[in-house]
This record gives structure tokens, sequence and C-alpha cells, in this order.
């Protein structure tokens, strides 16, 4: 090969690295995100973790944080909330009012179940009884759960920094029998408040966090009334594939890992969705014209 040549064939491959078109960009233009859960979704602060293992900084507290107005509460003390989790819980407290007749699950003491139908006549009414909590009131309520349990945690009240309610994520919802009760146990299960948002809270971006028979995992006693903002598109797999959040950390973790190390970039990943989520619906020009003698045109929303 001569000088030039050379020299030319030097350029291109410069040229080539500098606009990604060698093998390694390439690569990582093939990487293809197919796990079920956009990476958006699982970028989004709402995906947090937070359990015995993932703990949160003692000065932790969610922003913006918003007081809880024109819901019923379970208590007279202000409940605040982050402010996107503060709207959700509105959204599915307004849906439930819209319900005035629901069929639900009962167990006999024979331990038959049957099903049996509920008449809300001026709507189902959900009492809100707790949400953000800092450190501090944490650490007392621990101490507390403690003191009047022999000093046995099993499992009902988190450790502090290990509280969910910490990050404002997260709201223990009863109806008005509950409401009315100093203490919760797992016989909320059976009133149909507690199954219509076990059916209803993924549309509304929630997940029921500690299920009855995921409690090795949780670490923490199944809670009929704890419902925690993960956003739509991941409470909806969650409750659908009846998962933990622990499980779908975990699942959901493996997946990312696996698209970066195929090359897949993130940034990019997130671009792309970005893009697709705000792409103008497809049209077709059909072979039929209007009375103006323009086509006619069909638009597809996915
Ligand atoms: N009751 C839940 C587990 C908490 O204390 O955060
Ligand atoms: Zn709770």
């Amino acid at each position: 090969m001569c000088k030039a040549a050379r020299a030319l064939l030097a350029l291109l491959l410069c040229l080539c690295t500098l606009l990604g078109l060698c093998s390694g960009s390439a690569q990582a233009q093939s990487a293809e995100w197919t796990y079920p859960v956009s990476v958006t979704a699982l970028q989004a602060q709402y995906a947090i973790l937070v359990n015995v293992d993932h703990l949160l900084d003692k000065s932790y507290r969610p922003a913006p944080l918003v007081k809880v107005t024109g819901v019923k509460r379970a208590t007279n003390a202000a409940i605040e909330l982050e402010e996107t989790t503060a709207n959700a819980l509105k959204d599915m407290f307004a849906a439930a009012a819209e319900v005035t007749e629901y069929t639900y699950t009962v167990t006999g003491s024979d331990g038959e179940t049957k099903q049996k139908t509920a008449k809300f006549s001026n709507g189902m009414v959900l009492y809100l009884k707790s949400g953000y909590r800092s450190y501090g009131t944490q650490n007392t309520m621990y101490a507390n759960y403690l003191d009047r349990n022999n000093g046995v945690d099993d499992g009902y009240v988190a450790k502090p920094g290990s509280s969910e309610h910490q990050s404002g994520f997260c709201a223990d919802i009863l109806n008005k029998k509950w409401a009315g009760y100093d203490r919760m146990n797992q016989d909320f299960e059976t009133e149909p408040e507690a199954q219509w948002m076990k059916e209803n809270c993924a549309e509304f971006g929630f997940i029921l966090r500690y299920p009855k028979d995921k409690e090795d995992i949780t670490r923490i006693a199944y809670e009929p009334w704890h419902f925690r903002y993960v956003g739509q598109e991941i409470a909806r797999y969650i409750m659908s594939n009846g998962l933990s959040l622990e499980e779908f950390t975990e699942e959901s973790q493996a997946a990312l890992e696996a698209f970066v190390s195929a090359g897949g970039s993130i940034e990019e990943q997130m671009k792309r969705e970005f893009r697709s989520m705000n792409a103008p619906p497809e049209s077709t020009i059909l072979d039929i014209y209007g009375e103006d003698g323009d086509a006619e045109v069909t638009l597809s929303f996915d």
C-alpha cells in the first residue's frame, strides 16, 4: 500500500471512530432494552428501595413535602407526604368515593371463602392514618413499640432509617371502622376497602408494600394498610406479577446491569423512551376521500 493510501485509510479509521461507526459503538447501538418496565421509570426517585439493608440517612427528608388536605384522616394530627405521592393518594381516595358497590371475599369460620357485596350509598370512604415520619419520630415509635411488646421486634414497626415512611412515599390507609381503633392488625384485610385498595392501587401508582406471602423477603409483617408510591408503570408490573419491591429491585437491577454490560447506555435509552413517549401518533392515508376531496387519515394511538 502506498503512503498516500495508508494515510487515507488512517484518516477514514479516525473519522469512523469519531462518528461512532466502529465495532465498540456499533455494539452499544445493538444493546436492546427488553425488560417490561422502562429505564425512565427505574431511574425515578419513586423506585427507591428502603429496608434494613437500604437505610435512609438520619437527615433525609423528602422534598417537596406537603400537608395532605381534603381527605379524611384517622388522626387529628396533620399528615405530610411527598407531593406527587400526595396527589396520587388524593386521586385514589377520589376514585374510591365513586364506588357505590364492591364485591369482595370473606372467609367463614369453616375456612370456606365466599363473595359478598358491600354497598356504599355515599361512596367508599378511605381514611389516612399515617404518612411521612421523620427519623426521630420513627425512632420514638420503634422504642415505644419494643416497650409495649416486651422488647420483641416482630416486624410491625421498622427500625429507624429502614422505614419507608421517612421517604414520604407511603401511607397507611384504613376505613371508618378501623380508623376508630387504636391499633391496626391483619384482620383489616377482610374489609372491602382493603381489598379494593389492593385491587386498584396500581392504577394510582401504589403497591401493597408488605404482602402476606412475602414476609420472609420484606422482613416486615403483612400490612394490608400500607401502600407505597412507585409510579404507575412499576406499580402495575409489581401488582400484576405478585412481587415484593425487593424482588422487583433485584430483577430490574439485573436487567439494567445486563443492558450496560452489553454496551447499552442508560442515558441514550432514556432519550429514546422520551422520544417514543412524545412521538406523534402514526398516521395512515386511507383510500377514502372526504367531501372536500382530501384523503381521510387514521391515527393510531398505541
Ligand atoms: N410499619 C412499617 C413497617 C414502618 O414502620 O415503616
Ligand atoms: Zn406504614
